[in-house]
């Protein structure tokens, strides 16, 4: 197994690529930390989990409040001494707005989820990886990380950020042994889009029109490949984004 003996935490685990790869990470042999601010999707993970024999502790956690972080963290250290693996996954998109139409309310939030909440988050466990001189971030990001189009103009700006701020983790922190990847997904089968998928919407139509196979993702396939970036196997792969896209981003 992949992740045999490690401690995995991993936010918005509620619901799409956060229920999939805590899944996944636990069937590899990882005790996982779920989080998520949607308490009842949490206890549907962490039901799936332990129907499957995993080791998990669930902890309601609003990523863009630090103290929530902080006590997440304390709990999660308390139950199992250490995380050696932390997936920064939770984040909101506000539909596809172009920038005219996101308000300044939906800016500053989305920006605290999926900007601050990784930064926050990353701060309050890194002191503890610096101290055994290892440790991995897994930073869910996006395609939209790279390339416009696939989100709203907040959504794309945030996960460019997200992809920014994980080579200048790498950039500080190799050298103490930390690795830092940035995950980028293409179109994914979660709830996030899904009503966007289910309502024949043109911008998801065109994203998939752009995927070269015409399939969309699977969470599944996606969990896969994070657990494998999360592992020691990947231990050269360092500071860079990871797309996995069926193609979505090459033309
Ligand atoms: N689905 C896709 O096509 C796709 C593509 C590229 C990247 N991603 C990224 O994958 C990650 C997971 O997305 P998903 O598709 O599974 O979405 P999702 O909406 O199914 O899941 C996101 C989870 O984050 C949680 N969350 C929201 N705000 C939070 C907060 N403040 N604190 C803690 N948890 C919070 C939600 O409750 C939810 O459970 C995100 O970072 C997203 O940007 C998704």
């Amino acid at each position: 197994m992949l992740l045999q003996e490690k401690v995995a935490l991993i936010t918005g685990a509620a619901s799409g690529l956060g229920r999939a790869q805590a899944i996944e990470y636990a069937k590899e042999g990882a005790k996982v930390i779920l989080s998520d601010v949607n308490a009842e999707g949490l206890a549907e993970t962490e039901k799936l989990i332990k129907d499957n024999n995993g080791t998990v502790l669930s902890i309601v956690a609003d990523v863009s409040k630090k103290e929530d972080v902080h006590s997440m963290i304390n709990k999660a250290l308390e139950e199992f001494g250490t995380v050696d693996i932390c997936v920064n996954n939770a984040a909101i998109l506000a539909d596809f707005k172009a920038s005219l139409d996101i308000t300044e309310e939906e800016w500053d939030k989305i920006m605290a989820v999926n900007v601050k909440g990784v930064y926050l988050l990353t701060n309050e466990i890194l002191p503890h990886m610096l101290e055994k001189g290892k440790g991995t971030f897994i930073n869910v990001a996006s395609i939209g990380g790279t390339i416009a189009g696939v989100g709203d103009a907040a959504y794309i700006t945030s996960k460019h950020a997200v992809v920014g701020y994980t080579k200048q983790l790498t950039f500080n922190y190799a050298k103490d042994g930390i690795r830092a990847v940035a995950l980028c997904p293409g179109l994914i089968d979660t709830p996030m889009v899904q009503y966007a998928i289910e309502q024949d919407r043109p911008e998801v139509v065109r994203q998939i029109e752009s995927i070269p196979s015409k399939h969309i993702g699977r969470s599944e396939e996606v969990a896969y490949f994070s657990v494998y970036l999360a592992s020691d196997k990947a231990k050269h792969i360092n500071g860079v984004e990871m797309k996995i896209d069926g193609g979505q981003s090459i033309s």
